[in-house]
């Protein structure tokens, strides 16, 4: 069972939901695992256990598919319009920012990060994202296509395409914007008419079950929404080879993303991937240092690093090398690292003790390959999976943690002599997700965008998201993008109609 979580100002909604043995939603109704078991998760800043969780398999995993098919062949949700998805999707945005204070302290407790940062960020973003997508329901459209047939001659056609929606989708997701991932995923899905299976994080399952509850409350009909929670291998892995599943996304490590793949093979089903990162952050000699040196800082340290976009390679022109990293370091000492309820805290603990191991493994790789921590470099206390703001010189990308995602707050800082000398080293990675450019000049701003091989490229900015503007890698980081117009093509089929006139 569950502790008592007593931490000041809960509020007593939070407290009651946590306090709860959780279960799984399938066709509308809140139900225990097939095996009744559970698994905890744990509060990061203690290490103390935060709730109890259903432990899905592949038997919930099945019902759940079961209901999402029938909910998309023969429910109410296949006979809606565009215009009645579009307010139920609005509908669950406002509801959501109803309980905006509930949600984020939910998910400062499950994941760690600073309260102030959840209710400004994760679930406005989330609400937004809602909001941005419920309205594209009614614009999705085809085309209308003139057919010049050389066999036929002389006959008449009426050829158009429409879009259609893919079907049941899996969507699996990660812990480092629990909720926040859970809109990216929902929102396309629900606003093409698709229905889904959501696999929340082990690690962060709580704000996703209580969006279940706002999507039951806001009207969307049994078996649209489908949330089954469970470890990776027990839960994620069979929804992923699932062959009644027609689209799995994704988005977590390279390495699971390639076992997605593989999963998908046996009914090829289609993919989408939201992978790693190891994106650069570039700063120019011509940069105004003083807003490089504040934004690389929370490049790497908003979110304490875990983050798939992380500015976590800074690369600096040789002449302001030692200024930026000096004010890089100092930004880094004066954050204050604590508990995410505490008032004043600016960066929380890491996820999970995994998260903490894995950290701190990559500090010890980083000192015995040579690298050395300007600031940083350790776990900080003994309570809870706190490690310092960590800033590393004397690196190059032979090491390895410059190459591999570390996903903690931990930035290896290199010196360039020029952009022939930089393009090649930035753009030195199995990945290309991210990358951001600090300059006064326009033209080599516009130049070195274009020369790295990367999803997004921030300039004289980093960490600007928006629901309307498209996220996703090049290379290893992954398959399609989410969010914007674009992300409606990973949940759409076009079909072609023609007729004989
Ligand atoms: P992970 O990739 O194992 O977990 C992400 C999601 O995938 C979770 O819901 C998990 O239950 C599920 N999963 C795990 N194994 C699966 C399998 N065999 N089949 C289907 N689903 C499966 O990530 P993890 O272990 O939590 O973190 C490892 C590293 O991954 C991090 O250190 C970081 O480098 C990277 N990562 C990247 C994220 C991103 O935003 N791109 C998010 C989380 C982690
Ligand atoms: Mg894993």
């Amino acid at each position: 069972m569950a502790t008592a979580v007593s931490v000041p100002s809960m509020d007593p909604n939070v407290a009651r939901f946590v306090s709860r043995t959780h279960k799984n939603l399938i066709n509308g109704k809140w139900v225990e695992s097939e095996s009744g078991e559970s698994f905890a998760t744990f509060n990061p800043a203690t290490g103390e256990v935060l709730s109890n969780i259903a432990a899905g398999n592949s038997v919930d995993i099945d019902r759940a598919v079961k209901a999402a098919r029938d909910a998309f062949e023969n429910g109410p949700w296949s006979r809606m319009t565009a215009a009645e998805r579009t307010k139920l999707i609005w509908k669950l945005a406002d509801l959501l920012e109803k309980n905006l204070e509930e949600f984020a302290q939910l998910e400062s407790l499950d994941n760690g990060k600073p309260l102030a940062v959840a209710r400004a960020a994760d679930v406005p973003l989330a609400v937004e994202n809602f909001r941005y997508m419920a309205g594209w329901a009614t614009k999705i459209e085809g085309n209308t296509i003139p057919l010049s047939v050389p066999y036929t001659p002389g006959a008449k056609y009426l050829a158009y395409t429409l879009r259609e929606p893919i079907g049941v989708v899996g969507q699996i997701i990660p812990w480092n914007f629990p909720l926040l991932m859970a809109a990216w995923k929902l929102g396309p899905a629900l606003t093409t008419g698709c229905t889904v299976v959501l696999k929340p994080a082990e690690q962060t399952p709580l704000t996703a079950l209580r969006l279940g509850e706002l999507i039951q409350e806001a009207g969307i009909p049994d078996g649209v929404v489908n949330i089954v929670t469970g470890l990776g291998e027990a839960a994620g892995a069979p929804l992923a080879a699932h062959p009644d599943v027609d689209k799995v996304a994704f988005t977590g490590s390279t390495e699971v993303g390639k076992l997605i793949l593989q999963a998908a093979a046996g009914n090829l089903k289609k993919v989408s991937l939201e992978l790693g990162g190891k994106s650069p952050n570039v700063v120019l000699d011509d940069a105004d240092l003083d807003s490089a040196i504040a934004g690389a800082a929370s490049a790497i340290f908003f979110n304490h690093g875990q983050c798939c976009c992380a500015g976590s390679r800074l690369y600096v022109e040789q002449k302001s090398f030692d200024k930026v990293v000096e004010g890089v370091a100092k930004a880094a000492e004066k954050i204050n690292v604590g508990p995410g309820f505490n008032p004043g805290t600016q960066m929380g603990p890491l996820v999970s003790e995994e998260q903490l191991a894995r950290v701190c493994g990559y500090l010890d790789v980083g000192v015995a390959e040579g690298a050395k921590a300007v600031t940083g470099g350790s776990r900080l206390g003994e309570k809870g999976y706190f490690v310092k703001p960590t800033v590393l010189v004397n690196t190059n990308e032979k090491m390895k943690v410059v190459q591999e995602e570390i996903f903690g707050p931990v930035v290896t800082a290199i010196p360039f002599r020029d952009a022939d000398d930089l393009i090649p080293r930035a753009n030195n990675s199995t990945y290309g997700l991210a990358a951001g450019v600090w300059t006064s000049d326009i033209k080599k701003a516009h130049s070195i965008a274009a020369k790295l091989r990367a999803g997004t490229v921030w300039i004289n900015c980093y960490n600007i998201f928006d629901a309307a503007l498209p996220f996703g890698g090049y290379k290893q980081s992954g398959w399609g993008r989410e969010m914007g117009h674009e992300v409606l093509e990973q949940y759409t089929e076009v079909k072609a109609v023609c007729a004989a006139l």
